[in-house]
């Protein structure tokens, strides 16, 4: 394994780049290649056996890139497929997953609320997490519609504003003091989402412990990169130009099939 060699992100389309925004800003030397398999996108109504299918798919497609160690920069994908991937790919894999565990910890109203898709809702991989913080109640919402609108460029709509009225309000009748974000696509709403909760309420993303789950792993498994600058590649399998406003057009995009 040669430390200079990239570290493979993929989503199932542009909302990911949150994550890539994070593991960028700590590890500033290492090369990236972000994957937005927009094409197939939402994988939040996908089957079990379709997500595992398109994750490998991806990770094919990053690993013929000659990727290093892949972020599957998506909860619906880490909660339904990071097993199989781990076992099929000699490569390490960090994956995302909701961050339940320290707005259990720190809640005190012991009420979060988790806004995610039905794929990582109803996973075994979730499932186990929330076992475990029983004494906490924890409001499950999925955020049907919501990635659909950003991939089409919709993010700021009045329809999205709606939608999050209707998600957020039963959490904030409950009382929740933590709003957990487990889809990588939703940071990206935090400024609308802002405007509908009461200021004490948290809102908790992953991107951060993703960044330095990923550091980690360099320095243990793989060793960091010695590269002077980095230079971020960005691949997507539909119309570029959603994936460049998001990345407020400073990178260049390719275009592909995969
Ligand atoms: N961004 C993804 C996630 O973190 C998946 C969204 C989707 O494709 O449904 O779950």
């Amino acid at each position: 394994m040669n430390n200079n060699q990239p570290i493979g992100i993929f989503d199932s389309g542009i909302g990911g780049t949150s994550i890539w925004k994070a593991i960028h800003e700590l590890l500033p030397n290492e090369q990236t290649i972000y994957l937005a398999d927009s094409k197939n996108a939402p994988y939040g109504q996908k089957t079990k056996a379709e997500i595992i299918a398109l994750s490998m798919k991806n990770t094919e497609y990053l690993l013929t890139l000659g990727c290093k160690l892949i972020v599957v920069a998506c909860n619906t994908a880490t909660t339904n497929a990071i097993k199989e991937l781990r076992e099929k790919y000699k490569i390490p894999f960090i994956g995302i997953e909701p961050a339940i565990k320290p707005a259990a910890l720190h809640s005190k109203t012991q009420t979060i609320g988790i806004l995610a898709t039905q794929g990582t809702l109803n996973s075994e991989l979730f499932n186990k997490t929330v076992e475990m913080y029983h004494d906490t109640k924890i409001i499950e919402q999925i955020g049907h519609g919501l990635v659909q609108l950003i991939e089409s460029g919709n993010m700021n709509s009045p329809e999205m504003t709606q939608l999050l009225n209707e998600y957020l309000q039963p959490m904030i009748n409950a009382n929740i003091d933590y709003l957990v974000l487990g889809c990588s696509h939703y940071p990206y709403l935090i400024p609308q989402i802002k405007k509908i909760l009461p200021s004490h309420i948290q809102i908790i993303d992953s991107g951060e412990a993703v960044a330095k789950q990923t550091q980690n792993v360099l320095n243990e498994k793989v060793g960091l990169s010695n590269l002077e600058k980095s230079f971020p590649i960005f691949y997507t399998n539909t119309d570029p130009k959603v994936l460049d406003d998001i990345l407020e057009n400073r990178y260049g995009i390719i275009q592909t099939a995969f």
